[in-house]
């Protein structure tokens, strides 16, 4: 079964296609240097971006997919659908005027073709993404249920219980800003540009992932699996307002290690709760924020703590957003019958995981 997939929900036009959990084709066009100016997503232009690549982006993923299957075939303008068994598309949530541009053209190449459409929740792709394999059908790693779901993204801080395949249970999330806002945001404040999680890992890395200034663990003592990080943003904001420009430039690593440090510990500790509280040792985890090595690290040795195992998406791409985890996803629907041809979804930019 071969499913074409699309996801605009936020700076990436992406597409894919894939057959169960493997990869056979892949293109993320990423708008990062569009909106580095701005120091986060800037709507308008995400939009206009999506609708000048979305065209490119789906012929280019649907090309190098029929010509792997068929070397000699030319590169043609016209899109092939004829190995593709199911459209997806994310439906929420996101950014609604970059949704729609997405949703636009998956409809409209299911009505031109005759294909079913399967929407996708984008929230359901990074808790899949784990599972993604490249084309070879690695990594193997099969599916052992329950899971503990970690969503740590620019848009989301979740944690989830996945009890079988599509069917979750949210156990925590976040008040306010997500995690990878959070370290966004710090970044903007220390004038270190966007997106600000890498960039604060290579700081921290520097230290040694060193805390020297103690911020606030929000919400640790609050007893259940909820975040808030919009108060760590304003406790860093205070601290910078006494220090002069010249001393936070020669304290910028140490207090990138910090801020990291009480963004991570907050997340390791909630896990710990969710953890202890299910009994489940076995964690998947998705989202932009755990391309972070430390992080990785920190919560392979939480899980060897409790003699279970922490799973990560096994390439780089698949902990951003993309269409793949959004077709891996999509096959499991279709596998419980989750599509149609009807168009008349639409998009859901505050979609949750029922
Ligand atoms: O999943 P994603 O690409 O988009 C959303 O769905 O939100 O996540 C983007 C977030 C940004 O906040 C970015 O700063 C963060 O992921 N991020 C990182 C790293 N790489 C990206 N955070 C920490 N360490 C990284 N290496
Ligand atoms: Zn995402």
């Amino acid at each position: 079964m071969h499913i074409l997939s699309i996801e605009t929900s936020a700076d990436e036009t992406a597409a894919a296609v894939t057959e169960e959990r493997k990869v056979l084709s892949n293109v993320i066009y990423s708008q990062i240097l569009l909106h580095k100016k701005w120091g986060g997503i800037y709507p308008s232009l995400a939009k206009r971006a999506h609708e000048e690549r979305i065209d490119r982006v789906v012929e280019k993923a649907i090309n190098n997919f029929n010509n792997s299957e068929t070397p000699h075939a030319t590169g043609s303008r016209e899109i092939n659908l004829k190995n593709i068994d199911y459209i997806a598309v994310t439906q929420g949530p996101g950014l609604a005027i970059a949704l729609e541009v997405g949703i636009k053209k998956a409809k409209e190449l299911a009505k031109n073709s005759d294909k079913k459409l399967i929407p996708v929740n984008h929230l359901e792709g990074h808790i899949y993404s784990s599972f993604v394999q490249n084309s070879r059908g690695n990594p193997k790693r099969n599916f052992d249920f329950p899971y503990l779901a970690l969503i740590i993204s620019g848009g989301h801080t979740e944690i989830v219980l996945f009890k079988d395949h599509l069917n979750f249970a949210v156990l925590g999330e976040t008040r306010d800003d997500a995690a990878g806002e959070a370290l966004d945001k710090a970044a903007k404040m220390l004038g270190l540009g966007y997106p600000g999680g890498p960039v604060i890992e290579r700081l921290a890395q520097a230290v040694n992932n060193r805390d020297i200034f103690n911020f606030p663990r929000p919400m640790i003592k609050s007893g259940n699996l909820d975040f808030s990080f919009s108060g760590l943003k304003t406790s860093l904001y205070y601290f910078l307002q006494k220090l002069d420009p010249d001393e936070k430039i020669q304290k910028i690593k140490d207090l990138a290690g910090s801020f990291q440090a009480a963004v991570f510990e907050t997340i390791l500790t909630k896990t710990e709760m969710a953890i202890i509280k299910t009994g489940i040792n076995r964690v998947v985890v998705g989202g932009g924020v755990i391309a972070n090595l430390y992080l990785r690290s920190r919560l392979r040795k939480l899980l060897k703590k409790y003699k279970g195992e922490a799973s990560f998406p096994a390439y780089k791409y698949l902990s951003g957003d993309n269409a793949a985890m959004i077709g891996v996803a999509a096959f499991y629907k279709a596998q419980k019958g989750m599509f149609s041809r009807d168009l008349s979804f639409e998009r859901t930019p505050r979609l949750t995981l029922s």
